[in-house]
């Protein structure tokens, strides 16, 4: 598994694994310009909250070897359309303010900014795999404490792994660390309409590294939970804010309820480049809509009637309420969100 690297940055060039194609092909795609890497992020051939910030820092050393002579105002505006790729991941824009304030300092100062911001990005993906195993850990320490069970069960929506995150991944780099612990009795995982996140791509990464895993449509979520199937659900985010509400791909707030019904731990697992805490709640975070074809067509096929019209929402909003734990690099938050959250966010 170490061999695939869904980022790469060579020759002043972004090479993504293109993850439109995943699993049937393992392909990937060049690309050397500002529009290249906009349209990457968003038509997906790279996606993934972290996976979209990594790369956004990449698309802009592009920008920045490919315009010499520019100035600032010119780059703000660079910076403003690439943030306009996909709009709920708040990591798109944590990394393009953090590139912003970084060239803005240094403009003047001689510098090679394109050579100073790629190394940036290699510094970020680098940094990953050391937070994603801290996470990985907190994750574990957590269940042993208060399940305590020798092996578990884990339920997972969307796609987490290193195909998302660039290393080991969020909520399946906990996976991946129990199942080297030698605790992990199986992974449900969640097929995630209409992207199939899940069954093309987690199931690709479990698979790859040789996990216990079953794919499962995610109507069978209650079905799971009422028959005892299931010990913990672990989630990502795209955008988690201070009181907790987090936005993560659509199901996962289904999937909250119906953990909280059935009396199942919750957790959310994200670096703390997720974590928005200058927005309040939810209901200030946008949900990317995307298009009907995408439940309405499947490989070029209609599979729903021609005069039916679908709605797309991309992600969902889990209620803080109703999540057992919050899980970053720095550690696990837990009850009022508004005073844990900064203490592992931050
Ligand atoms: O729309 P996507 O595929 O980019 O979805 C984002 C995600 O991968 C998920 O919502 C994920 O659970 C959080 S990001 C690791």
């Amino acid at each position: 598994m170490s061999d695939f690297h869904p980022i790469k940055f060579e020759d002043n060039k972004l090479i993504l694994l293109d993850q439109l194609r995943l699993p049937r092909e393992e392909i990937y795609t060049q690309f050397d310009t500002l529009e290249g890497v906009h349209s990457a992020i968003k038509n997906m051939v790279v996606r993934g909250a972290p996976c979209i910030g990594f790369t956004a820092i990449y698309g802009l050393a592009i920008w920045l070897e490919n315009n010499k002579n520019f100035d600032l105002q010119a780059f703000r505006e660079a910076c403003d359309y690439l943030v306009t790729a996909r709009p709920t991941a708040v990591n798109l824009k944590y990394e393009v303010d953090r590139v912003f304030e970084m060239v803005s300092n240094r403009i003047e100062s001689g510098v090679n900014l394109a050579k100073l911001i790629k190394e940036f990005g290699d510094e970020q993906l680098l940094k990953s795999e050391k937070n994603n195993r801290a996470m990985a850990q907190f994750a574990e320490k957590e269940l042993d404490s208060t399940l305590g069970k020798s092996k578990y069960r884990i339920l997972t929506h969307c796609n987490t792994g290193y195909l998302a995150c660039g290393s080991i991944g969020t909520a399946l780099g906990v996976v991946q660390n129990l199942f080297e612990q030698g605790k992990l009795e199986n992974t449900w995982v969640d097929e995630t309409r209409p992207y199939l996140q899940g069954s093309r791509l987690t199931a690709f990464e479990l698979g790859k590294m040789g996990a216990p895993h079953k794919i499962v449509v995610e109507g069978a979520a209650s079905y799971l939970m009422k028959n005892g199937l299931v010990d913990a659900i672990f989630t990502g985010a795209d955008r988690i804010v201070a009181n907790g509400d987090t936005a993560n791909k659509v199901g996962t707030s289904t999937l909250s309820v119906l953990a909280s019904y059935y009396n199942i731990p919750f957790y959310i697992v994200a670096p703390r480049s997720s974590c928005d805490l200058d927005s309040k709640s939810g209901d200030e975070i946008e949900i990317e809509m995307r298009d009907q074809n995408e439940i309405l067509v499947y490989k070029e096929h209609r599979i729903a009637p021609v005069d039916s019209g679908a709605l797309n929402p991309s992600f969902d909003i889990t209620d803080g309420k109703l999540i057992t734990g919050i899980i970053t690099e720095k550690g696990i938050a837990k009850g009022d969100y508004l005073h844990t959250l900064p203490k592992v966010a931050l």
